[in-house]
C-alpha cells in the first residue's frame, strides 16, 4: 500500500476554481475579476471595486449610483447591533466585537426579502445581504473605536463616499483628501485574495448550505488568528517594541535568536514579495508626507532590509498597512476589524460562487492513533481523583 501525502496546511493543493480573483507568485500579481489590484486602487473608489467583485464587471455611472444608495441607505448603526456591543465588556478583542455585530445582523436580517428564517442563499437575498453586511460594517468598526476611547456615536453622513464617510464616523471629523484616498487604496488592496485561510473558511461553512452571515462570521473568526489577518495589529506592537530606526539591529537580532517570527513579512503564496506591498507603501509614504512623519518611514526601511537581508523573506501588505492605519488615527486594536470591512466583499462574492455551483467540501484524513482495540481490556485508573 502506497504511504498517503498529507499537504500539511493544504500548501499547494488547489481544492477548486474562481472567477474572482487570481494570485500569480512567479509574475508578483494579483487580478480582480481580471483587473491589477494596482490600477483598481490608482483609480477607483472601494464601491466600484466592490460592485466588481460581485457582479464581474466594474459598474457603469448609474451602477454605481445605484449601489451608493443603497449603502448609504443601510450606513447607520441599528439599535439592535448598537444595544449588543454595549453589552460588550470595553476590554473585549474589537474583532470578538464586530464577530457579535454581525451575528447580530444576520439574526433578524431581511434584506433580498424573506423572513428572518428565511436564509434560502438565493442570488438576490445573497447579494442584498452582502451589501447589507459591508454598509453596516463601517459603523460597527467606528462605533467600537468610539465606545473604547469613552467618545459618542458619530452619525454617517449621506454626502460623503464609503473611504470618506467611514473616517467621518470613526473621528467625526472630515478626514483631508490625501488621508482618504491612502484609506481607500487599503480597503481595494484588502477586499480579497483568492483561497486564503478566511475565505476558504466562509466557503466550508457555505458548502454545507448554511447561510451567507454564518459563513462571514466564521470568517472572522479566521481572520483573527496573527497568522492572516491579525497581522497587520501585530506589526504595530512590533514598531511600538522597536521604538525607533536605530534600534532595529539589536531587536531583530534577539527576535531571531528567540526563533520569533516577525509580523508582516512572509506569505504562504508569495515567495518574492507581495503584490499588494508596493502599491500600500506608496499610500504611506504620502501619509508620512501629510502627518510629518519621517521617522515612522526610517524604521520600516530600516527594518524591511534588514530583515530581508537577512532571511530573504519579503514584507506582506500588513507590514505598510500597519503603520499606515497608525498614523491615520486608528487604534491597533481596531486595525483588523478594518480588514473585515474590505474583506467581507471578497468574502461574500466567494460565498456567492460556492452557491453557484456547490459541492460539500469534506476532505479525508490519514488515521495515526491507536490501533483498533476494545471496551472489555479497559481498566479505569483507581487512582484518578
Ligand atoms: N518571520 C520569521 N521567519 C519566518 C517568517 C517570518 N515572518 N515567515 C516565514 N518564516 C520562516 C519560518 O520560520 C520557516 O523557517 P524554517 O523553514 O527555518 O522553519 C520558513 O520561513 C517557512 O515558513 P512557514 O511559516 O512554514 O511558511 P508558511 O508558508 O506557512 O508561512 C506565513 C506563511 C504567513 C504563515 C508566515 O510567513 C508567517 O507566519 N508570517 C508572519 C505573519 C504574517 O505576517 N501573516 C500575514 C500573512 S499575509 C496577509 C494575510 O493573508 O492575512
Amino acid at each position: 500500500m502506497t504511504e498517503t501525502e498529507i499537504k500539511k496546511g493544504l500548501a499547494g493543493v488547489v481544492v477548486d476554481t474562481t472567477a474572482v480573483s487570481k494570485v500569480n507568485p512567479e509574475t508578483n500579481s494579483l487580478l480582480y475579476r481580471g483587473y491589477p489590484v494596482q490600477e483598481l486602487a490608482a483609480t477607483q473608489p472601494f464601491e466600484a471595486v466592490a460592485y466588481l467583485l460581485w457582479h464581474g464587471e466594474l459598474p457603469t455611472d448609474s451602477q454605481l449610483a445605484a449601489l451608493r444608495a443603497e449603502e448609504r441607505a443601510q450606513r447607520a448603526l441599528a439599535d439592535n447591533v448598537r444595544a449588543a456591543i454595549d453589552l460588550l465588556p470595553l476590554e473585549a478583542h474589537p474583532m470578538d466585537e464586530v464577530r457579535t455585530a454581525v451575528s447580530v445582523i444576520g439574526a433578524s436580517d431581511t434584506a433580498g426579502g424573506g423572513s428572518v428564517l428565511d436564509a434560502s442563499g438565493s442570488p438576490e437575498q445573497n447579494l442584498a445581504r452582502s451589501v447589507h453586511l459591508y454598509a453596516a460594517l463601517p459603523a460597527i468598526v467606528a462605533y467600537g473605536q468610539r465606545r473604547r476611547r469613552g467618545q459618542e456615536l458619530v452619525p454617517p453622513r449621506d454626502d460623503l463616499d464609503y473611504a470618506a464617510n467611514f473616517l467621518w464616523m470613526t473621528f467625526g471629523e472630515e478626514a483631508d483628501p490625501v488621508v482618504v484616498d491612502a484609506f481607500n487604496r487599503s480597503m481595494i488592496l484588502y477586499a480579497e485574495h483568492s483561497f486564503n485561510a478566511s475565505t476558504f473558511t466562509a466557503r466550508v461553512i457555505t458548502s454545507t448550505l448554511s447561510d451567507l452571515t454564518s459563513a462571514v462570521v466564521g470568517a472572522i473568526g479566521a481572520l483573527k488568528g496573527p497568522l492572516h489577518g491579525g497581522a497587520n495589529e501585530a506589526v504595530m506592537h512590533i514598531f511600538d517594541e522597536i521604538g525607533s530606526a536605530e534600534n532595529v539591529v539589536p531587536w531583530l537580532e534577539t527576535a531571531l535568536a528567540e526563533k520569533r517570527k516577525i509580523m508582516g513579512f512572509g506569505h504562504r503564496v508569495y515567495k518574492h514579495g507581495d503584490s499588494r506591498v508596493p502599491t500600500m507603501k506608496a499610500a504611506l509614504d504620502t501619509l508620512v508626507a501629510h502627518y510629518d512623519r519621517p521617522e515612522v518611514a526610517a524604521l520600516y526601511d530600516a527594518l524591511e532590509h534588514e530583515f530581508v537581508s537577512r532571511k530573504g523573506i519579503y514584507p506582506n501588505l500588513d507590514y505598510p498597512s500597519g503603520p499606515a492605519y497608525n498614523l491615520i488615527g486608528f487604534d491597533t486594536l481596531t486595525f483588523t476589524p478594518l480588514f473585515i470591512a474590505s474583506r467581507v466583499t471578497g468574502w461574500t462574492a466567494h460565498i456567492m460562487e460556492q452557491t453557484a455551483s456547490n459541492a460539500l467540501i469534506r476532505p479525508l484524513s490519514a488515521y495515526n492513533g491507536p490501533d483498533e482495540r476494545h471496551i472489555d481490556g479497559y481498566v479505569p485508573d483507581a487512582t484518578a481523583q
